[in-house]
């Protein structure tokens, strides 16, 4: 598309939803204004104030974006039993869950456990003075540091939390002049993104006074660069682990009979092994983890981007990308297990103010950000765990297939009676979009 003077707009903010439907409409999508109007009108919410609300989260809004509410029901997790809410677009995630979930229930459900819970957030700085005096400087004024946030500490210290602690990174040598002050977070429920921040920003500040006032350094000496200052949304010290385990006799029998439950814990083990060697099949791996993941952590009001970035560079921690789960095979008993990031909140954000995400948290019993974490592992592995067992089975498209047959019959706006012939028919057909078009033609001659 050429650039075209009527395509750029001062003010676009400023015009009400409905102008700006027409706006786009006339100069974007070159169609009838009302009718573009009308379209997106029809996902309004009903009740005003809810509309408000959502239009409130992000800016320039014209309408809503649906994406399908669901339960995985059966979900064992730590003894507990769970009805776990999911969003997600993609066919087939929430019956895989559910399916993995069903599974493990008959065999001791999934044990997650929090391992830490620390947060880090970065003053990115650079120093060209002298470098040993600044480094002495710093771990003189450190504690001091610390107690010149406690205004935005206290309440945060209250709840368990606060800064744990500060460290200077001396990079001068690949960057001239680089330093970075890392922070320690506890953030106890919160993501804490804003506290984080409000303490780094703070620190930035504090940094350059306390310099300035500093005796040891000569003015010349007294010059910082506060080059920004931010969270980091790798947190490999905010981990939970969840596992499942059984016997192989344990597991059944698969394909059909065809497979024991022996040969099926070996060829599983391979494919997660195979995921941690080769970087290629890693990520697919890891997306199958994060269908899972990423479907709670929305459903929650919670960060999928910080979750998502945090964990592929978890995956690459040793310089390689690999799996994020694991698995073994030892003395008869097959063990899978997920050990990732997730650096989420019950409080804060969108998880009180979305009502689907406070229903969610209700659903989940209100859980703290431990529990939460707990849980969100848990679908996770789930999520792998069914996508390995079709993969090492069945094949994949077989179950995909059938739920993509679902959305290929809507794109052809199939009547309920023409999908339930069309789903009878393709039980043992293979599933295409021009095979299930024909069918829909010769059913509608
Ligand atoms: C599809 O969304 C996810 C899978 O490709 C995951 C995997 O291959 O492990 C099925």
């Amino acid at each position: 598309m050429s650039e075209d003077e009527s395509q750029i707009i001062a003010g676009f903010s400023k015009l009400n939803k409905r102008d700006k439907i027409k706006w786009i409409a006339k100069n974007f999508l070159y169609a009838n204004p009302i009718e573009v109007l009308n379209e997106f009108a029809g996902f309004w919410h009903d009740n005003i104030e809810s509309q408000k609300l959502l239009d409130g989260f992000s800016e320039n809004t014209i309408a809503n974006f649906p994406v399908p509410f669901g339960i995985a029901p059966n979900f064992k997790i730590n003894g507990k039993v769970f009805a776990v809410p999911m969003v997600t677009e993609e066919s087939s995630v929430v019956a895989a869950a559910s399916n993995a979930a069903k599974f493990w229930l008959s065999r001791g459900g999934f044990k997650s456990t929090v391992l830490s819970t620390i947060k880090i957030g970065q003053v990115h700085l650079v120093y060209k003075g002298d470098k040993d005096k600044f480094i002495t400087f710093f771990k003189a004024i450190k504690q001091d540091l610390i107690k010149g946030v406690a205004t935005i500490t206290a309440k945060m210290e209250a709840r368990g939390g606060g800064v744990k602690d500060l460290e200077l990174i001396d990079f001068s040598q690949i960057e001239p002049g680089y330093f970075q002050v890392r922070g320690y977070f506890e953030t106890v429920d919160s993501m804490g993104a804003n506290f984080i921040n409000s303490c780094l920003e703070e620190f930035g500040i504090l940094l350059n006074e306390m310099l300035a006032e500093s005796p040891i350094f000569t003015p010349q000496e007294k010059d910082i660069e506060i080059v920004m200052c931010i969270l980091s949304n790798y947190t490999p010290d905010c981990i939970v682990r969840c596992e499942v385990s059984c016997g192989v006799e344990e597991l059944g029998t698969f394909d059909d009979g065809k497979m024991s439950g022996a040969e099926f814990a070996e060829k599983f083990r391979r494919a997660v092994r195979i995921a941690q060697i080769d970087p290629y099949r890693a990520t697919t791996h890891n997306k199958g983890i994060m269908n899972g993941i990423d479907s709670v952590v929305l459903a929650t009001g919670n960060d999928f981007r910080a979750v998502e970035s945090c964990a592929h560079t978890y995956a690459s921690r040793d310089g390689q990308y690999r799996s994020l789960s694991d698995c073994t095979v030892e003395n008869g008993i097959f063990t899978f297990g997920l050990s990732m990031p997730l650096a989420i909140g019950t409080v804060g954000g969108l998880t009180s103010l979305h009502p689907l995400a406070k229903r969610s948290l209700e659903l989940l019993g209100n859980p703290n950000a431990s529990q939460l974490m707990e849980v969100i592992a848990a679908v996770g592995l789930a999520q792998n765990f069914a996508a390995l067992r079709s993969l090492t089975t069945v094949g994949i498209q077989k179950g995909h297939m059938k739920m993509h047959l679902t959305n290929i019959l809507a794109q052809f706006q199939a009547t309920d009676a023409e999908a339930e012939k069309a789903k009878a028919y393709f039980d043992d057909k293979t599933i295409s979009v021009s095979s299930v078009r024909d069918y829909l033609e010769t059913l509608r001659k």
